[in-house]
């Protein structure tokens, strides 16, 4: 990862800690573990790619993109969003990456999408924010569509050790949501040692026998 990179990043968590979530951007093992389920075999992918920071995972997507794939990216920091648009929406990529600088919860797509790579950091999120954020996801994705994301492992007993008694009833919340979607949606899950904080990756399918109960 570029040096430049690292500073733009670093600026961007500076300037917004709570929207951006890590003082770092994910490691190369981590973008790696969250796009290794992009492997539908035929035909065009629409994917779309949430909270893309400074292009860490893009660059993995976009690595792996087809003649034919289309990568949306929503990013609602803006210094991040230009940042993107210059890495990846000139004519590197073939006119097949957009960057969309926007909240995609309040604003999302109207498109449907095989593949939903998220960055988002919900450990930061109000419970509701967070469910809105699953539903959102799941709206947009096509039966049998995948969604890929990761969490720091023991993130949410960390923070909890940094805020009071609200803050923490608050990371119990979203702790039982993310449980709810992924108890349900989850066929496989990647741990990455390697990476600061290390995480795990998750990958959730969603298919329209088990999504009835998450509208
Ligand atoms: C932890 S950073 C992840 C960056 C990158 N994916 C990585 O792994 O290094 C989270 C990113 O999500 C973006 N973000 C947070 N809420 C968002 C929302 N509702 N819509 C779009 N982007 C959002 C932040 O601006 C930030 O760039």
């Amino acid at each position: 990862m570029k040096i430049r990179e690292r500073f733009v990043f670093l600026w961007g968590f500076l300037r917004d800690a709570p929207r951006i979530g890590s003082v770092t951007p994910s490691s190369r093992r981590l973008a790696l573990a969250v796009t290794a389920e992009m492997t539908s075999p035929n035909g065009a992918r629409r994917i779309l790619e949430v909270g893309a920071g400074t292009g860490v995972i893009t660059r993995e997507i976009v690595s792996q993109l087809r003649e034919n794939d289309t990568l949306d990216i929503y990013e609602m920091n803006q210094l991040f969003a230009k940042h993107l648009r210059k890495e990846f929406g000139g004519n590197g990529t073939n006119g097949q990456v957009r960057v969309f600088e926007a909240d995609v919860i309040s604003s999302p797509p109207t498109g449907k999408y095989d593949h939903i790579i998220s960055g988002l950091p919900m450990n930061n999120f109000r419970p509701e924010r967070v469910r809105s954020a699953f539903q959102t996801f799941i709206k947009l994705l096509s039966d049998g569509g995948r969604l890929s994301f990761y969490q720091y492992i023991f993130g949410r007993p960390v923070q909890s050790v940094f805020v009071g008694g609200k803050g923490r009833r608050r990371l119990r919340e979203v702790g039982t949501i993310f449980r709810e979607f992924i108890d349900r949606h989850e066929y496989r899950r990647v741990p990455v040692l390697r990476n600061f904080p290390p995480a795990v990756a998750h990958h959730l399918e969603i298919t329209s026998d088990k999504n009835s109960n998450s509208h």
